[in-house]
């Protein structure tokens, strides 16, 4: 029966096997694509063939399962020559200037320009500025000899996953496409449609680019907008969190977001800022709002620290010397997912004040050198030993109330804790 199914569908090659690359090769490979998984990293591609998940929204049951339909993971690129349909999902970070740093995406373009054969649909879902696709990708694509067209198709489907999210995934939420042609369009439509509800067809790959960041930089913007409310409301003595409740009655017009200690994760921090900086390199002006949000949001570790030392203050103690415990320290809540967590700036930010930091996250088993872990067990007698305990992020294990009674002083950034001993961002 898979047999069939894979005639029909063909092979599908996914470059790079991680948060978005790893669930596509599973809905493929359960739509009943022959899928071959290319990672240059040989230690994750030993432990998928071995049936280990990497990652939190696959279990091991899940990479059996692939592997029982025909799935196999390899970091051999030649494996390439033999796709129907390649679709890149490698990493596009910030460079140290930064831009966005298109390394891994170039590499894996060599790759598939060197051993691409004709028919293929290329697909690019990483991140990215818009006119990748056709300035960056296509060209090396077409440096080995085969032309867009009658050789190869090509086209930009950003990648929409949302790690941890239990009502969301590649099946339910909508996928844009947009090709370098129409042609191309159609075909990744045709391929999407097999194992996503609702393709949307996109008028050409930079507005496909673009939408992406639309939907990151609005994100971007709305939380520093909600980051800079809290701050003066605070000083206002106006309580940002009811301010919020309040609005969001509002059944029109208003989406809530909420302050908190800084955006953390590969999107939020990063994204918007390729755009903001492709805005100055190729136009020579600013794209304000992105700045400005940037601006906000990076600097909320930094006035946590200061909330921390004013209510340390209050205690006539001062931050240098004293103990302050950091509870939840991943970047969103229900996972150990850590990259750009504003929770390493603040503990670096307390650290240099002369604080002593400790950290209690039922999902990090180790941190940061220098940061004290506090395990599940002492958590109650760590609370109320401290001078200071942060809420930094809301996990479902979380016992809020327990955890209010049990501290001393806590500082609640996520707007879930009552008490008298508790001081709302
Ligand atoms: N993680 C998310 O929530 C998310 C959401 C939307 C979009 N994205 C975007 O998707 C892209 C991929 O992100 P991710 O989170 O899956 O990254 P990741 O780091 O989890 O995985 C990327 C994988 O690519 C591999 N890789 C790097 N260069 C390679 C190459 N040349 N050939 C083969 N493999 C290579 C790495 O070894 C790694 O395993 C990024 O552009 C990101 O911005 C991510």
């Amino acid at each position: 029966m898979v047999e069939t199914v894979t005639k029909a569908l063909g092979t599908l090659v996914v470059i790079g096997q991680g948060y978005v690359g790893l669930p596509l090769a599973l809905a493929a490979n359960g739509a009943g694509h022959r899928v071959v998984g290319l990672d240059l990293n040989r230690g994750l591609v030993d432990g998928l063939n071995a049936g280990r998940s990497h990652i939190e929204d696959l279990n091991d049951a899940h990479i059996q399962q692939m592997l029982d339909r025909g799935y196999r993971a390899t970091d051999d690129v030649s494996v390439i020559a033999e796709a129907d349909v390649v679709v890149i999902c490698v990493p596009t970070p910030l460079s140290p200037d930064g831009g966005p740093d298109l390394g891994a995406v170039k590499g894996a373009c060599v790759s598939i320009a060197e051993h691409l054969k004709p028919g293929t649909l290329v697909v690019l879902e990483s991140t990215t500025y818009p006119g990748t696709t056709e300035d960056v990708v296509l060209p090396i694509l077409e440096s080995a000899g085969l032309r867009h067209g009658e050789g190869f198709l090509l086209a930009f489907s950003p990648e929409r996953v949302d790690p941890g999210n239990p009502v969301y995934g590649i099946k339910n939420t909508p996928k844009l496409v947009g090709g370098v042609t129409p042609r191309a369009t159609d075909r990744a439509v045709g391929f999407y449609g097999a194992f996503v509800d609702q393709v949307v067809s996109m008028s050409g790959t930079r507005e496909a680019e673009m939408a992406k960041l639309l939907e990151n930089t609005y994100r971007h913007v709305n939380i520093a907008l909600v980051n800079e409310m809290a701050r003066f409301c605070h000083d206002l003595s106006v309580d940002i969190w009811e301010v919020i409740r309040g609005a969001s009655t509002k059944p029109f017009g208003f989406e809530s977001f909420s302050p908190g200690p800084g955006v953390g994760g590969h999107c939020i921090p990063i994204d918007p800022n390729y755009l903001s900086h492709e805005v100055r390199r190729q136009l020579g002006y600013s794209f304000r709002f992105v700045e400005l949000a940037q601006e906000i949001n990076s600097t909320m570790p930094r006035y946590v620290a200061e909330r921390v030392s004013g209510l340390l203050n209050a205690q006539k103690k001062s931050l240098n010397g004293s103990r302050v415990l950091l509870l939840g320290v991943t970047y969103k809540p229900n996972t150990a997912d850590q990259r750009e967590s504003p929770a390493d700036k603040l503990a670096a930010e307390l650290l240099s004040r002369g604080g002593e930091v400790l950290y209690h996250d039922p999902h990090v088993d180790s941190w940061l050198p220098g940061v004290e872990r506090v395990s599940t067990e002492e958590l109650y007698v760590a609370l109320a030993s401290v001078d200071v305990a942060v809420l930094l992020q809301n996990h479902r294990a979380f016992d809020f109330s327990r955890m209010a009674e049990a501290a001393r002083t806590v500082l609640d950034c996520r707007g879930v804790m009552t008490g008298e001993n508790v001081e709302r961002l």
